[in-house]
């Protein structure tokens, strides 16, 4: 039996345990001003790296490790995309003009896209669907049409994670805004150009639709989400 010393105790540390539940519960949930929703979340830098831990089992892939550097002026984004346990990354260069290359060390595929590249508001005009705890990290989540669920970290404004329509998960391990990859990696290589190895296509005629602004952001969200799935279909 515990001397009665120990059982004096129990209830002391059970008090410091509760206080300790209620600090951390407190610092995940400022209280009221902050609670107001926020219009819109925060629009991407023009520029920055972000390393993605990717998921892709729900939609028929595997885990990816994915180096995104985003850079709007000019015109170019581009997934470095590591399989699991595959040696030969996959480069997926996206430029503006709507052409895609996505290669590896070996192989080439050209794909050709009517839209271009996702603008750094893209976000705006999506509806906000409250607070999250994801990650660990405490969020405001929105949604966009049911495309994207896109969860931001409330205390910075950095983005945590967003999860696509195809099932696709990906989780902003880093975000370093302002980095940026030297030109010689957006060039892709001489294989893309001899016919034998390079495969094009153009992606059908009913994505081509544009009627506005809001459209062609959208196409421009399916050509951003989906070059991780290509590229694991490669
Ligand atoms: C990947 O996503 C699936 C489906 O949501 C989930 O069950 C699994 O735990 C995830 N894997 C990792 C490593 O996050
Ligand atoms: C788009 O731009 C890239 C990079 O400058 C270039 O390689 C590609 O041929 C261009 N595509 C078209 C259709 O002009």
């Amino acid at each position: 039996m515990a001397p009665p010393h120990q059982l004096l105790l129990l209830p002391l540390l059970l008090l410091a345990a509760a206080a300790a539940a209620a600090a951390a519960h407190a610092r995940t949930r400022p209280p009221s001003t902050t609670d107001v929703p926020p219009r819109a979340p925060t629009p991407w830098p023009e520029q920055f790296h972000a390393v993605m831990f990717t998921n892709l089992t729900e939609s028929g892939g595997r885990l990816q490790l994915i180096d995104l550097y985003y850079d709007w002026p000019r015109g170019r984004n581009l997934n470095l995309i590591r399989d699991q346990l595959s040696g030969d990354p996959t480069y997926d260069v996206e430029w503006t003009n709507g052409t895609s290359f996505i290669f590896d060390s070996a192989t080439c595929r050209i794909i050709r896209f009517p839209v271009g590249l996702l603008p750094p508001d893209w976000l705006a005009g999506a509806t906000y669907l409250g607070r999250e705890l994801v990650d660990g990290f405490d969020c405001h989540l929105w949604t966009k049409v049911d495309f994207v669920w896109y969860y931001e970290e409330v205390a910075t404004g950095r983005p945590v994670r967003w999860n696509f329509f195809n099932g696709m998960q990906q989780h902003v391990m880093s975000f370093e805004v302002g980095g940026v990859l030297e030109d010689s990696e957006w060039q892709a290589p001489a294989h893309c150009f001899n016919g034998n190895n390079a495969a094009a296509t153009s992606v059908a005629g009913d994505r081509v639709d544009s009627k506005g602004g809001r459209v062609d952001v959208m196409n421009s969200l399916i050509r951003f989400a989906e070059a991780p799935a290509v590229s694991a279909s490669f």
